[in-house]
């Protein structure tokens, strides 16, 4: 920019307005139909879009891979570590997942592209068990991606990465390794993977696979295997610090106890906050660990009154569940993707009635509050309801 002067500068900005109006003037009649940004953009974020299901692996004896291949030919560009967003009709409920893609983004961008996704199950567990049970090859599914910033990016991190992981958080991590494994990824990545036995460990084939490369080191920790001949215990301290570099990003996707656990041991090690960043926790099926959650609200029945436009409805809720799943239940679409009160897709305003709002998850800005706005999948009912929530 060439600096001539204030008053040259100044009186340079009238020159814009002139020039505005003369293209104004000259422009043509017929309305401009391309617009190439536009287009761009849809590319990078085409909304919501149906894939086939064209295999389904066993990857542990709990837990299952899908494979989606997409039926317009093209999976949006993802980096790894970030995760896709199912849309899930069951019953009489409609459902939005969260689940981490499991597979590496150059698989997404072969003659063959696809993604694929990694799904512990387990007791009580209701989508898992539903994908389970009913997701067969040849099905189709609603899928939008990609989301979240829980990836690699050499603006803000270091080269060493250790990838702390604990179940079926190992997945984000699998899809780094696959991308470093294949040359796409310049980063060394040592994981630190927590498991109950080794029976437990999830993605094992593919792990080991990554790890031939000498850019990537998986260290699996067992916390009941006595037979295990490795790291034993949990995700400690020492653990940590024996396999870290100097100048390390830690990274940590798992449940949320274990979360509280690794950030406590990072801190006693002195590592500043910009080298630390974890994948958005959904809220703890247990209520009882979120803080400060009032535990005489367990059991409580509730109405929630939701204005959606002109339309009222009035829908059950209990105390111990996020309003967001009493929406689902009541099969009203909801639009949920972290589940975690991060992203904001589930804005909702609370007219009436009172909420606690989980501090594990509350995303909410300064202004939000103040209009009362709140994220419905970290927000529970304490008393009747009344809130507005966006058409869908
Ligand atoms: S789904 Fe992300 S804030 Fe609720």
């Amino acid at each position: 920019m060439k600096i001539r002067g204030f008053f040259e500068d100044v009186s340079g900005a009238g020159k814009i307005v002139k020039d505005r109006e003369s293209r104004i003037q000259n422009g043509s009649p017929t309305p401009e139909t391309k617009d190439p940004i536009r287009t761009l953009a849809d590319q990078l974020h085409p909304g919501p879009k149906n894939y086939t299901v064209a295999s389904v692996r066993q990857s542990s004896p709990s837990s299952k891979t899908y494979r989606f291949v997409p039926q317009d030919g093209h999976v949006p560009v993802f980096h790894a570590g970030q995760y896709a967003s199912f849309r899930f009709h069951i019953g009489d409920s409609n459902l939005t997942r969260a689940y981490s893609i499991s597979s590496a983004p150059f698989e997404a961008r072969g003659e063959d592209p696809f993604f694929e996704i990694t799904v512990k199950n387990g007791p009580g567990m209701f989508v898992p068990e539903y994908l389970d049970k009913n997701l067969e090859e040849g099905d189709t599914v609603e899928v939008d991606l990609p989301f979240s910033q829980f990836y690699y990016e050499p603006l803000r991190d270091s080269k060493n990465i250790v990838g702390l992981a604990g179940g079926s958080g190992i997945t984000p991590f699998a899809s780094m390794a696959k991308e470093i494994a294949a040359g796409k990824l310049d980063v060394d990545l040592t994981i630190l993977y927590g498991s109950r036995d080794h029976t437990d460990i999830c993605m094992k084939d593919d792990l080991e696979k990554a790890a031939e490369c000498d850019k990537v080191h998986v260290v699996h920790i067992m916390s009941d295997d006595p037979e295990w001949e490795g790291e034993k215990g949990f995700l400690s301290r020492e653990i940590i610090e024996k396999y870290s570099k100097p100048d390390t990003t830690y990274m940590f996707c798992g449940p949320l106890v274990m979360l509280n656990f690794v950030q406590k041991a990072l801190n006693e090690m002195g590592v500043p906050p910009y080298r630390f960043r974890h994948d958005a926790s959904a809220q703890p099926r247990n209520v009882k660990m979120i803080p400060g959650f009032p535990e005489e609200n367990i059991g409580k029945k509730y109405q929630i009154t939701v204005v959606r436009g002109i339309q009222e409805d009035v829908i059950p809720a209990v105390g111990e569940e996020p309003v967001a799943v009493a929406l689902e239940r009541a099969g009203i679409k909801v639009d949920t993707h972290c589940r975690a009160g991060e992203c904001g897709f589930c804005r909702s305003q609370l007219i009436s009635g009172d909420i606690f709002v989980s501090p594990l998850g509350d995303g909410r800005r300064e202004m939000d509050k103040e209009m009362n706005w709140f994220h419905a999948c970290s927000a529970y009912p304490i008393s009747n309801l009344k809130i507005k929530i966006p058409i869908q």
